[in-house]
């Protein structure tokens, strides 16, 4: 049994990251675990464990399961959790007594993995209250999980496996993708920022870029497979190359990824202290990138930004912001905001709003913040009470939505580039993609045009989508 220690997480002990290609192995006995079994997998979280979830999908098919979106029908449950917020644990706990029960009157196995599992408290928990779960894997232990669930069905005891700190950089892991014409590419695992609210440099490890020439060949590929869009996924992808020691940069390696000629490449997520001019030129220069950032700047205040760790202030945030919008034509840029941080005042929050004022965001994400053990900030004293918190956020919202709607009123009439991705789920007879700016847009179209980028009238908007037609 390997559990999970944040302590030691927050070491930076693996000092020389290897690369390793043959790291992912299936033994002949694992390929028929699966046979005529079928597996459900639920994801919480962000794109990185979506992600993950491609590739835990693709082992589970070297072990010949097939997948079933039904949980009932499942013979094996795995969940991939997320650990930024309370209300993601919240989520997983609820779906955990359903499984209970299903567990109680079936013959099946559950599987528990993702950031959650790399947390020493919610392991303890799995392990004195839910022994029924069968096994429990870490982010970093992904590349085990044949061998982790050929023992959890061989010795029918609970089997943990989360490793504390990070590992390599494995480079054959299998990956089935959920979209035909949209991938994602990661660039680079971990973070080390350790802003003092977050716990993803604990539960993700130190940050480990990949060699470039693994992420252009990935992106040739998916060109080869008829791949319309990349985007390229890390923490803090502006550090992209900063631990490789070879004098290779985020914005060579956008610059490489553009030349491969792949027709949409996005990235996220940026973090504002590291977004520097030569980013900005070459993606201003090439078409095939973007005119899309997410730039969170979670607090408008610089006192606030302080304690957080964020190391820019309010004035360095909102002129890198203008840069963006004056060099990348048509750029919209979203962002993530937190309320409520410890310390927070009415005038910290006016603040906030002030630089929403300012920006007039395409939209953001918006939070109340939520302790995390182990992070700095769980221990600052939270003078802020719910009620305030609840009452900050609510007004965010209402201009954040009102800017939303204000962006996206501009697009009336236009005409735009969409990549028709999918079929609409809220209008019949309708496709859905995204603008090169990332809106949302429902499209009377056949599927004929499904992955494939077409221009697009908008005919009508909302805040939070739009629809339109082709324009032949
Ligand atoms: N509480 C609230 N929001 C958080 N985020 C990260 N950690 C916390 C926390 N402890 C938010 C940040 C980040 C986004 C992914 O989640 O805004 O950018
Ligand atoms: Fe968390 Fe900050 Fe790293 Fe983003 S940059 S993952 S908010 S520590």
């Amino acid at each position: 049994m390997n559990t999970p220690d944040l302590k030691e997480a927050r070491r930076r002990t693996n000092n020389k990251v290897s690369i390793k290609e043959n790291e992912y192995k299936v033994t002949d006995k694992q390929r028929k675990i699966g046979l005529n079994k079928k597996y459900y997998i639920k994801t919480y979280g962000c794109q990185m464990n979506e992600h993950d979830s491609e590739n835990i999908s693709a082992i589970l098919n070297d072990m010949n399961f097939t997948k079933t979106e039904s949980l009932e029908d499942a013979d094996l449950i795995i969940l991939n959790t997320c650990a930024i917020r309370e209300n993601a644990h919240n989520k997983v706990f609820g779906l955990l007594g359903r499984i209970k029960h299903l567990r109680q009157t079936k013959n099946i196995m559950v599987g528990f993995g993702g950031c959650m599992a790399q947390e020493e408290v919610i392991v303890e928990e799995i392990t004195n209250k839910y022994k029924w779960i069968d096994f429990v894997f870490g982010t970093h232990n992904i590349v085990n999980l044949p061998n982790v669930i050929e023992k959890a069905y061989d010795n029918k005891k609970q089997e943990v496996e989360v490793f504390s700190c990070e590992g390599d950089v494995i480079e054959n892991i299998p990956v089935k993708r959920d979209s035909k014409y949209k991938a994602w590419v990661n660039i680079m695992y971990g973070c080390d920022k350790f802003c003092t609210y977050c716990i993803v440099p604990y539960t993700r490890g130190k940050q480990r870029s990949r060699l470039p020439e693994y992420i252009i060949n990935e992106v040739k590929d998916l060109i080869k497979d008829g791949y319309q869009e990349v985007t390229l996924l890390g923490q803090n992808v502006n550090a992209y190359g900063k631990d490789l020691g070879i004098n290779y940069t985020m914005a060579n390696l956008l610059e490489d990824v553009a030349k491969t000629g792949i027709n949409r490449i996005r990235f996220v997520t940026s973090h504002p202290w590291d977004f520097n001019d030569d980013m900005i030129d070459i993606i201003s220069k090439y078409d095939n990138i973007m005119p899309y950032i997410h730039l969170p700047i979670q607090s408008g205040s610089s006192k606030i930004l302080k304690l957080m760790g964020r190391r820019y202030t309010k004035e360095e945030y909102l002129n890198l912001f203008k840069k963006l919008k004056e060099k990348i034509p048509n750029v919209s840029i979203t962002t993530d905001i937190i309320v409520g941080f410890p310390g927070e005042t009415e005038e910290d929050f006016q603040d906030t709003l002030d630089v929403v004022d300012a920006c007039k965001y395409d939209s953001a994400f918006t939070f109340i913040f939520s302790p995390r053990v182990g992070t700095p900030a769980s221990k600052m004293e939270d003078n802020v009470s719910l009620e305030e918190k609840e009452s900050r956020l609510q007004r965010l919202n209402q201009l954040i939505n009102k800017y939303s709607k204000e962006n996206n009123d501009k697009y009336l009439n236009k005409v735009v580039p969409v990549l028709l991705e999918d079929y609409s789920s809220k209008k019949k007879d309708c496709l859905k993609g995204y603008t090169d700016t990332m809106k949302l847009v429902n499209v009377k179209a056949d599927d004929i045009y499904l992955g494939k980028i077409v221009n697009v009238k908008i005919t009508s908007v909302k805040t939070w989508s739009m629809d339109g037609e082709i324009v032949k």
